[in-house]
């Protein structure tokens, strides 16, 4: 299994480029339109992989995606949540779903919370094991913190629901996992999506994450839900414009 990782830094955007070595298959999981199109079908080339499917963990709010038009470029449909209120053809992916790429499988697991559409991706390398290896997360756990589960609809009542929905995908779908598992967020450093504990590292484990992320420390999910609340950073203005964009009701970026 290869993983190339595609980062924007300022906006503290990942990206990445996952496939299987032997079989050249690839997926690229949250393109990024401050990146381009061209730069992944170049690096997908660079790694000797072509690019199969284009997935979104879910529907952005403070990036534009380029899943449309990678997706495009490449004669794909892009892959998002079944529960995504698209207005484009899309490929809908929902728990337990698998897409193969060669040796390497990608498992759907439903995560939502940061939106209801969001999923993340359990990924196992048969070459290698039967176990998974690694996770991408998505906007559910990141690295030193949680996605935060207002940019959707910032109403009191609504807010809530989702912490507590995040409290369900981390705690019951995610940590259960090895510790040695990998995770691999959409975010990192001064992303808008997290909170002031997002690390600038993009990468972790579930088992130190376990150990060290201060939202873990508590299985309770009030508890859990007041604390990200207390950490929230002000919410991005462009929230609902760029999700409008993502989905793919407006046209103006
Ligand atoms: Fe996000």
């Amino acid at each position: 299994m290869k993983i190339v990782p595609v980062l924007d830094e300022e906006n503290g955007c990942s990206s990445y480029i996952i496939g299987d070595e032997v079989s050249g298959k690839a997926a690229v999981i949250d393109p990024l339109k401050s990146v381009g199109y061209n730069h992944y079908i170049l690096t997908a080339s660079a790694n000797g992989l072509t690019i199969r499917h284009v997935i979104d963990t879910h529907v952005h709010a403070d990036h534009y995606s380029e899943a449309k038009k990678l997706s495009r470029e490449t004669s794909l449909i892009p892959s998002m949540s079944v529960n995504t209120s698209a207005e484009f053809a899309f490929n809908p992916l929902a728990e337990g779903d698998t897409i193969e790429l060669g040796f390497t499988t990608i498992r759907i697991i439903e995560t939502p919370g940061h939106t209801p559409e969001s999923i993340s991706l359990l990924v196992t390398d048969s070459s290698r094991s039967s176990e998974p290896w690694c996770i991408f997360t998505g906007d559910s756990l990141f690295v030193g913190d949680v996605g935060r589960p207002d940019l959707v609809d910032s109403q009191q009542e609504q807010v809530n629901q989702a912490a507590s929905q995040q409290f369900d995908s981390i705690f019951r779908k995610i940590l259960p996992l090895q510790d040695y598992v990998e995770i691999f967020p959409a975010h990192f450093g001064g992303s808008a999506c997290g909170g002031l504990f997002l690390s600038p590292k993009f990468v972790s484990t579930i088992g130190f994450e376990k150990r060290y992320n201060r939202f873990l420390k508590t299985d309770n999910a009030a508890d859990f839900s007041r604390n990200l609340m207390k950490n929230l950073k002000p919410a991005p203005v462009t929230a609902q414009q760029i999700r409008n964009w993502n989905l793919g009701k407006s046209i103006d970026t």
